[in-house]
């Protein structure tokens, strides 16, 4: 099969691990280099520069808290400096936590909405102001960004409220900035992956009770992997996606469609 990302520069948040690791590997298969943000884990990030550098594809890894905002933007900033420019954007990085309603403190709203929203909102707003600044001349056709939400942009998810309400965001976000951006050349869709053997589910993939009722509510019956959430990322990052904008693709076995409150 061709390479479908040949010549192409990716920046990926959350790049180490999880979903934004698969992403980052199944991209640089598909012959893009590859520019990743992670927030600590050194050692995995190392790795993950290596191994993609003996495919032949350039990578870098730039520590970053997307969090903070003036983090991403250094981290947009340091990819174009290292690699020229970027084309296409995968806003990965995020977290959950998990507490009733009326325990939630500020300080866990803050650490998810952080992330989740502020950052990949004033990342993309550097990632987009980057391709306004490349004369459109020289601005590779099909600027892209791609949001890593979750079904839980649209289903409640009781007891992670913060969670719900930054996906929520993003999804918005998805929807304003299709129209806005469409005249720069740049569509913008998120995936909505269900339940995915990540370390954001460390916790249920080692209670077999929780993990069983989960499968139950899983046309499929299984979790998904990493790598099925880079198939479509990359259906989603080639011009075989050229038309769509604005929309959410979910990818969850089923679970939408079945879900109930575990
Ligand atoms: C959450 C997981 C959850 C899954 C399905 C994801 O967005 O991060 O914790 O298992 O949705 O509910």
């Amino acid at each position: 099969m061709a390479n479908r990302l040949e010549g192409k520069i990716v920046a990926i948040t959350g790049g180490s691990q999880g979903i934004g690791l698969a992403i980052a590997q199944r991209f640089a298969q598909e012959g893009a280099d590859i520019s990743f943000c992670y927030r600590s884990n050194k050692a995995g990030a190392d790795e993950v520069v290596q191994d993609i550098q003996k495919l032949g594809r350039k990578c870098a890894g730039f520590q970053s808290d997307v969090g903070l905002v003036s983090d991403g933007q250094k981290f947009i900033a340091d990819t174009v400096t290292q690699f020229g420019r970027i084309d296409i954007l995968v806003n990965n990085a995020g977290l959950e936590r998990n507490a009733d309603f009326w325990n939630v403190t500020e300080a866990d709203y803050d650490a998810v909405l952080n992330v989740n929203l502020k950052g990949l909102f004033f990342i993309t707003q550097a990632f987009v102001k980057h391709r306004m600044d490349v004369p459109s001349s020289d601005r590779k056709p099909g600027g892209k960004i791609i949001n890593i939400s979750s079904v839980h942009e649209e289903l409640p998810f009781p007891h992670f409220a913060s969670y719900c309400a930054s996906k929520g965001g993003v999804k918005m976000l998805t929807r304003n900035l299709s129209i806005e951006l469409a005249p720069l050349g740049i569509t913008i869709n998120s995936i909505a992956p269900g339940a995915i053997e990540t370390p954001i589910n460390t916790k249920l993939l080692n209670d077999p009770a929780k993990l069983h009722a989960l499968l139950e509510n899983i046309p499929l019956k299984r979790l998904g992997k990493p790598e099925d959430v880079a198939s479509m990322a990359v259906f989603l990052a080639s011009s075989e996606s050229d038309y769509a904008t604005g929309t959410t693709f979910f990818l969850d076995g089923g679970l939408t469609w079945n879900y109930q409150e575990q």
